[in-house]
């Protein structure tokens, strides 16, 4: 028996692996995290398989959940949105798993940051612009953030912010990064990227708030920040061109 975690994607059901939806279609036991979970995926599932949404149930509840499974022997699909390697409450559930004895995998889904980045076709690293992503988030009510990561510390590195989880502190995360990337900074709020109800805005560290106040978003949504979101004047990058020697082109061209 095996519990296998399982990133969901970003919304469109067509965007789970290969592998993440064959693991649903061939497990008995389908624990799946919530409304971010595309419905489509979970239905995946066999037909008689044990199928359970996860939002309602505390950590000790999805562990029985997981537990039951185990004595009788059954392997388990848990989803979750996105991918796992972020917010996904997977480094809670792997360490209680691994004091009880009970075998897991990991596959990886398509991020939230990356759905974004996808609806707007743009690319979050342009050379000399930008070449780090930072994803974050703002504080909530169930995670503070530890100290040194302020978006004031980031903003200080000018790369591409993706801010998570936060859309109801807009107005912080304005505030907190103006100061170092300028009120025309382009700034995208991607809003449920690749859901049938996709919505972008874009605007300028400027004028976003009032942008977002005239069509309100809630929750699921990511604030992208940083001029790679809009530059058009940027180097080429050094790849692709004619005169870069590189292994498989050849040391002669
Ligand atoms: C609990 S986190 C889950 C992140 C997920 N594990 C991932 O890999 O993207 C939820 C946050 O991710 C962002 N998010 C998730 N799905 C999204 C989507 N389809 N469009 C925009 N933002 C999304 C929002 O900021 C939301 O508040």
């Amino acid at each position: 028996m095996t519990v296998h975690f399982i990133g969901a994607g970003p919304g469109a059901p067509d965007l789970i692996t290969v592998r993440g939806r064959d693991l649903v279609a061939r497990c008995p036991v389908c624990l799946y995290a919530g409304s971010l979970v595309p419905p489509e995926i979970v239905a995946l599932a066999p037909p008689d398989a044990r199928v359970v949404d996860t939002a309602p149930l505390t950590l000790d509840a999805i562990m029985q959940e997981i537990a039951a499974a185990h004595a009788a022997g059954l392997d388990v699909a848990r989803l979750h949105s996105g991918d796992l390697s972020i917010w996904s409450a997977l480094g809670e559930q792997t360490r209680r798993l691994e004091r009880l004895g009970i075998p897991y995998t990991v596959t990886p889904g398509v991020p939230a940051f990356a759905a974004a980045a996808a609806v707007l076709g743009r690319e979050l690293t342009l050379p000399e612009v930008a070449q780090s992503v930072v994803l974050t988030r703002t504080s909530g009510r169930a995670s503070s953030m530890p100290p040194t990561e302020t978006l004031e510390a980031f903003g200080r590195t000018r790369a591409t912010l993706a801010v998570h989880l936060s859309i109801h502190a807009l107005a912080r995360v304005v505030a907190e990064t103006l100061p170092h990337y300028g009120p025309d900074c382009p700034v995208a709020v991607v809003f449920r990227a690749t859901w049938p109800d996709e919505r972008v805005l874009s605007g300028t560290l400027a004028d976003i708030e009032t942008k977002v106040a005239a069509e309100p978003m809630e929750r699921t949504a990511l604030i992208l920040v940083g001029p790679a979101l809009a530059a058009a004047d940027f180097r080429e990058s050094a790849l692709y061109d004619p005169d870069y020697r590189r292994r498989y082109r050849g040391l002669d061209g």
